[in-house]
């Protein structure tokens, strides 16, 4: 049995390591304070430090160019479908107007200078500028400062007219590399382009890339018929944000050398698997220590440490990427017809059977066509049915129906497309 299969078997009894390399550092964790609010004073770095961040990523600082960026907005924040629960909640989102770092680099350069006193963990500046050699400019005073990295972001540079956004960034990345001689991180905008300009700037000569900034959104008062707070798009993110850029984080994987960061919808510890499972070599968190507080990063590395123990795995960056080698072509998922075969009936109005049904007839008297040999369809169990209706109210394929208060499947008509599974309360519907 190899080393890996030992480990794997259970006979690991050691507790599990967290360290990672990134971009040539060394992490006690891989979680790391993403820039933002939770990094911009010399007692956020020892918070980071104390709750166990592997890293900080400072608030992002703005060249002269963009003076007017380092003034904040009041209010900035506006917390949307909240459920009101510190601690776990699924559902927000957070709104947010707030660009630079509210001061001039000086005061930047002395915060590196306190956080590199307080704290033993990677500071990492992030940076933003106008013209290519503003961006040298502030990245050296920050390495001069003691930055142990460089997070360039490029979330959304300045693009003269003549240059594609690709020259923009190509422009930028070049001047800061040829520059520095620490680790140069970019920090990439979330676009469908993203995956390919990750693999531009790493072809550039970047050590990672950081998946992805916040999108922009609106939203708007209908009482005042105005955008809510200082009346232009804000940054949107909360927890939802975690499925696209996962995706996006999965095909970098794929294709990219250097590491990934990954930001964006990260609440708790199996949010920063998944990541991980998908390709990231570490994960960003804020929204959810502005709205949870620090003990979220804390719990987080509680929460892989007891992963990794529970499935005799020595060390996190053993399943960096795991999930990839799963996934499978679009014409290569294992597919079945996509149900009953088209009959005359199918085109004669039928617009009751969209409602709750309790015609069991109505259904079924022309289901006649049998689906595919061994494919699987739904099944209840009609000791567990209540025959509440609900599977009846959400299926599309007008298989579900109620018959002496219990759920009845045509199994002719089921497509086999789960979403029962999932409303059933019950836990009543099983794979036949
Ligand atoms: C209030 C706020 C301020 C932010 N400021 C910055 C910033 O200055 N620079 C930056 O690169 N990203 C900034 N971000 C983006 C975060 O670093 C992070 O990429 C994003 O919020 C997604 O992660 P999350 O879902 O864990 O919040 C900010 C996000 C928020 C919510
Ligand atoms: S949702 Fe579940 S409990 Fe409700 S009718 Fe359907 S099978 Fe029965
Ligand atoms: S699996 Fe889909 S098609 Fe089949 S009964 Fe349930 S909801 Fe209808």
């Amino acid at each position: 049995m190899s080393h890996r299969s030992n480990i794997e078997a259970g006979h690991q009894l050691m507790e599990p390591e967290l360290t990672v390399q990134f971009a040539g550092l060394k992490l006690r964790s891989p979680i790391i304070v993403a820039s933002g609010p939770c990094s911009h004073e010399p007692c956020q770095i020892e918070l980071a430090m104390s709750h166990g961040a592997g890293a900080v990523v400072l608030k992002t600082v703005v060249s002269d160019a963009y003076a007017y960026m380092r003034r904040w907005p009041r209010p900035r924040y506006k917390l949307l479908d909240w459920d009101g629960k510190v601690g776990g909640s699924k559902f927000f989102t957070l709104y947010s107007f707030e660009q630079g770092f509210p001061n001039t680099p000086h005061e930047y350069a002395k915060l590196i200078r306190a956080g590199k006193r307080l704290a033993s963990i990677p500071i990492i500046a992030s940076v933003f500028a106008k013209e290519p050699a503003e961006w040298v400019e502030l990245a050296q005073l920050c390495i001069d400062a003691g930055a142990d990295a460089i997070e360039v972001n490029v979330s959304s540079p300045h693009r003269p007219p003549e240059l594609t956004i690709e020259e923009a960034i190509a422009r930028i990345i070049r001047a800061v590399r040829d520059a520095i001689n620490v680790p140069m991180i970019v920090k990439l905008a979330p676009s469908p382009q993203v995956v390919t300009h990750a693999k531009f700037v790493e072809e550039l000569g970047a050590d990672a890339v950081t998946l992805c900034n916040r999108l922009q959104g609106l939203e708007v008062d209908i009482e005042t018929q105005r955008p809510i707070l200082h009346r232009w798009f804000a940054g949107v993110g909360g927890p939802w944000a975690k499925f696209y850029n996962m995706r996006w984080v999965a095909e970098a994987a794929s294709i990219l050398s250097i590491p990934i960061s990954a930001s964006g919808g990260v609440l708790n510890a199996e949010d920063a698997l998944q990541y991980i499972l998908a390709g990231a070599t570490t994960v960003q968190v804020l929204s959810a220590i502005i709205i949870n507080g620090w003990d979220v990063i804390r719990d987080i590395n509680d929460g892989l440490r007891h992963y990794l123990m529970r499935k005799g795995i020595a060390t996190v960056s053993q399943i960096c990427g795991r999930a990839l080698e799963h996934l499978v072509k679009p014409d290569e998922i294992e597919r079945w017809n996509g149900g009953p075969r088209a009959r005359d009936w199918m085109y004669e109005p039928r617009a009751e059977l969209k409602s709750v049904s309790t015609d069991a007839d109505a259904h079924l008297r022309n289901s006649s066509v049998q689906t595919e040999v061994g494919a699987p369809v739904a099944n209840v169990n009609i000791d567990r049915c209540t025959g509440c209706g609900r599977c009846v109210r959400v299926c599309q394929f007008y298989a579900m129906t109620i018959v002496d208060e219990k759920a009845r499947v045509d199994s002719t008509r089921c497509t086999g497309c789960g979403l029962c599974f999932d409303v059933c309360t019950s836990d009543a519907i099983v794979w036949h």
